[in-house]
């Protein structure tokens, strides 16, 4: 995820830049740059690290103006150097990304072939030659982007100008966000309205496919077909507290939304990524007594349970240890073994849940190391353990946890790999593989959220239904337990998860026509047992709601609706599918008119056994 912003008009450039770039630090923060026009000529300052680095770059610079555009980077294609910071140049061209190319290899081998020289490892610098290789076709800028925009494969938000043309600002959509902000004599662009809501609050959010040719005074879209899209803005009319939400009606909905960001600043935290290796430097825990242990008991309630349920996959399939999950306020009255050759996980989002505190209590009496996995420093659990590690998903308002689920995962993910390391159950490579992938992952939960309208259509026909079954196998068992859980507490409906597995041993005798089933099916080593599963409940008149990979056919079939998801690898599907159930539960709860924030009978955190 980047950030990127765009102004033609008569203020500052840099200023107006640099406040947007504010608003977008949180999309990444390995890099920023701005291009900006400077007395007929376009000058780039860009700068490694936070957004105080470029600030530091630009004190003191004066720009005449009056085009600029500005970009923040959460590095996917290669590392954060300066050589890779955007804006990227190719002959009169400058660009700003937010995206994925996927073709990029093929695209930059064929430009190569024809004399462009790239200076970076990111994707994007072949998005600048491709247009400067159009212009060649003819100095129509317009469309010279759309024809290098027709051969792109991928995702991507632009911001583009030219080295010789002051008039004009181009800002493309694809799969990517990014609004068009209007001015009195003055146009903006970003990827998100907050960090234009300073200066205008008429914006026409872009649709895929579309390109917006901006000057002072006005601003034309046309699509990729070359048609002429006529929009008009819409008026944003946000009062404080929607400010405070973001936008969103509901601090739930503005948390699922947050997740890209906070799973990419956790994983940021937890990961040295010009090694791409796990990084717990501050981990108050020596590699010897990692190197020692024999088994691990994650304890935990709620929520922080099922994303233990996630990480038991983990910790047995990468680092080899004999995992348990246990329900804390189970576990604290138990007999249960643990000495010092055990780890003992303490997860808590709130870090005050009374009874996973009974069990870190317990386990430090019967000698074993316990680490506490908390989102709130200097909480009880996280005091009272041997070490404690830390999701940033930052405060976390509504009842119902959201963000702090996706990054207690991706927390567990890389400490998994991390223990994996030192007990030498996987090589460096495979461990940096993984590593890789995970750096994909706000994108993948960001493609993820795009399917919100599908599910609230979704939402709209079954939320009258009395019950719900939710089943998964494997790393998405946890994720049917979780939705039928954030079902449960928000839209007060009956719902349970299931292992899919598990149906034929008795549920199944529930299954009739007016039971929707959600059915969690990705591709990987079980596909065909859980379709089985699947086609059991639709032998007896089950409703079949798919959640399955974009273009599984034999799911779809038997689906009443299917929710196409984006090809993930399968280690990170569990937090890529629980982002449908989240927005399933919610939109069925906007519908039952519950009060979602604070749901009857439930608390944030529950200090009482
Ligand atoms: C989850 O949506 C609930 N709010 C609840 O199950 C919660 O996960 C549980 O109470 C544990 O809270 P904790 O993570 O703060 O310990």
């Amino acid at each position: 995820m980047c950030g990127i912003v765009g102004y033609i008009g008569p203020r500052e450039p840099e200023g107006v830049l640099l406040e947007g770039l504010k608003r977008l630090e949180y999309r990444g923060y390995d890099s920023a740059g701005v291009a900006i026009f400077n007395k007929g000529k376009v000058e780039i300052v860009r700068a490694v690290g936070k957004l105080t680095q470029l600030e530091k770059a630009l004190k003191g610079k004066r720009f005449s103006g009056p085009i600029g555009i500005g970009h923040t980077r959460w590095a996917t294609h290669g590392k954060s150097t300066l050589e890779n910071a955007h804006p990227h140049t190719a002959g009169k061209v400058k660009i700003v990304h937010n995206g994925i190319i996927e073709n990029y290899i093929e695209l930059k081998d064929d430009l190569i072939s024809k004399g462009h020289k790239f200076l970076s490892e990111t994707d994007t610098e072949v998005i600048v030659h491709l247009i400067d290789e159009e212009l060649k076709r003819g100095d129509n800028r317009g469309e010279a982007i759309r024809r290098a925009m027709l051969r792109l494969k991928g995702a991507y938000a632009l911001g583009v100008i030219f080295d010789d043309d002051e008039k004009h600002l181009y800002a493309i959509r694809n799969g990517a966000p990014l609004i068009v902000g209007v001015g009195e004599h003055e146009h903006f662009i970003a990827s998100d309205i907050p960090a234009i809501l300073n200066y205008t609050n008429k914006v026409i959010p872009l649709r895929d496919e579309e390109i917006a040719i901006c000057t002072q005074e006005e601003c034309s879209i046309m699509d990729f077909k070359n048609g002429n899209v006529p929009r008009t803005p819409q008026k944003i009319e946000w009062d404080a507290e929607m400010v405070e939400k973001g936008g969103y009606p509901h601090y739930m909905l503005k948390e699922i939304h947050e997740q890209p960001r906070v799973i990419m600043e956790t994983i940021d935290k937890y990961i040295d990524k010009d090694r791409m290796v796990p990084s717990f430097d501050d981990l108050k825990i020596p590699v010897s007594t990692l190197k020692d242990i024999e088994r691990i008991e994650i304890v935990a309630c709620g929520t922080s349970y099922y994303a233990g349920l996630v990480a038991e996959y983990y910790f047995e399939e990468f680092a080899r240890i004999p995992t348990e999950v246990q329900l804390a306020s189970e576990y604290r009255y138990r007999h249960p073994v643990a000495n010092k050759r055990t780890l003992i996980i303490a997860v808590s989002q709130s870090g005050e849940t009374a009874d996973t505190l009974g069990a870190v209590r317990m386990g430090r009496e019967l000698g074993a190391t316990v680490l506490a996995l908390s989102n709130v420093r200097e909480s009880t659990i996280p005091r009272e353990s041997s070490a404690a590690i830390y999701t940033e998903a930052g405060l976390e308002i509504g009842v119902a946890s959201t963000k702090a689920f996706t990054t207690q995962i991706s927390t567990l993910f890389i400490l998994a790999l991390h223990i994996a390391l030192i007990k030498k159950t996987m090589t460096k490579e495979a461990v940096s593989e993984a590593i890789h992938e995970l750096t994909a992952l706000p994108w993948l939960v960001e493609q993820s959220l795009k399917r919100e309208t599908l599910i609230k259509q979704l939402a709209e026909k079954f939320y009258n239904y009395r019950a719900f079954f939710y089943i998964g196998r494997q790393l998405l068992y946890p994720v049917a337990l979780e939705g039928a859980l954030k079902l449960k507490e928000i839209s007060y409906i009956s719902a349970e998860g299931y292992a899919a597995g598990e149906m034929k041993h008795g549920p199944i005798a529930l299954v009739d026509q007016e039971l929707p089933v959600v059915c969690l099916v990705t591709p990987g080593p079980i596909y065909d047992k859980v379709m089985s599963n699947v086609e059991e409940i639709q032998a007896r008149d089950g409703i079949i709601l798919g959640i399955g990979e974009a273009g599984d056919s034999r799911l779809k079939k038997i689906s009443r609706e299917f929710i196409p998801m984006p090809k993930a690898p399968y280690h990170l599907t569990p937090l890529v599918y629980t982002i449908p159930m989240q927005l399933l539960a919610y939109f069925i709860a906007v519908k039952k008119g519950t009060d979602i924030d604070q749901p009857k009978n439930l608390a944030k955190s529950v200090t009482v056994e």
